[in-house]
């Protein structure tokens, strides 16, 4: 995985059908996709369940891109290895999942996986400015985490101070909830490069109508492009 700052969409496939994810992961990476986001809830640190390290297993011999994976779990710790294990590209925490983020970061990137920080909404960029040599990606919540297609919440200023405090390292900032053509302009201004959307680029499709896929991540694009 080579770093560039060129925005990336990264569909999240909690928004996808559950009975189908390899052709669901298959059709939105034809249709454009550049990264797969994958979210894993724990039912404690969120109040809501998706899916383990087995599921995430299968789920990469479908993608063909890069497999990021977001865990809203506590703690991360025990599970570092198996989601190794399962092939994931890049595999981010919560700093508020525990007292030792920095162990945690240190822990991802020792099992071969680039090391996310994810910010819950209450959570200031400060939070991360002691890691940011440990980290590949910061993702900026902008809902409460647990559920799709939930209301935008404001963090652009966060962005704009965490794009000031990266400077020239290789980190990514990535936006997670409520992404569409309305709130993915301000975004990429502020700095982001990655964008999380599950709602916005899975509505109106289906594996068997995939292209309403390539056309809402289309309209990302060209929300910001130009
Ligand atoms: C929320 C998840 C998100 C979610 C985004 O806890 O981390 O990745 O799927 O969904 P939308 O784009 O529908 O807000
Ligand atoms: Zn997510």
């Amino acid at each position: 995985m080579s770093f560039d700052r060129t925005v990336k969409i990264a569909p999240s496939i909690l928004s996808a059908d559950f009975a189908n994810f390899g052709a669901e992961i298959e059709a939105v990476e034809a249709q454009g996709a550049d990264w797969i986001h994958v979210d894993v809830m724990d039912g404690h640190f969120v109040p809501n369940l998706t899916f383990g390290p087995p599921a995430v297993k299968a789920f990469r011999k479908h993608v063909k891109t890069v497999m990021d994976v977001h865990l809203m779990i506590a703690p991360v710790d025990p599970y570092i290895d198996a989601f190794a294990d399962a092939g994931a590209d890049i595999l981010t925490a919560h700093v508020e999942a525990g007292p030792h983020i920095h162990r945690t970061l240190q822990a991802i990137r020792a099992a071969g996986m680039k090391a996310g920080v994810a910010l819950n909404p209450g959570t200031p960029a400060q939070a991360v400015e002691h890691l940011l040599d440990l980290t590949d990606l910061i993702c900026v919540m902008t809902v409460n985490p647990g559920f799709g297609g939930q209301k935008f919440i404001d963090m652009t200023a966060k962005v704009r101070s965490l794009r000031d405090m990266i400077g020239d390292r290789p980190v990514h900032i990535e936006i997670d909830g409520g992404v569409d053509p309305n709130t993915a302009p301000g975004l990429v201004d502020a700095g982001a490069d990655v964008l999380v959307a599950g709602s916005a680029v899975f509505r109106g499709g289906s594996v068997e109508n995939p292209t309403p896929y390539g056309d809402n991540m289309k309209a990302i694009r060209a929300s910001f492009a130009g």
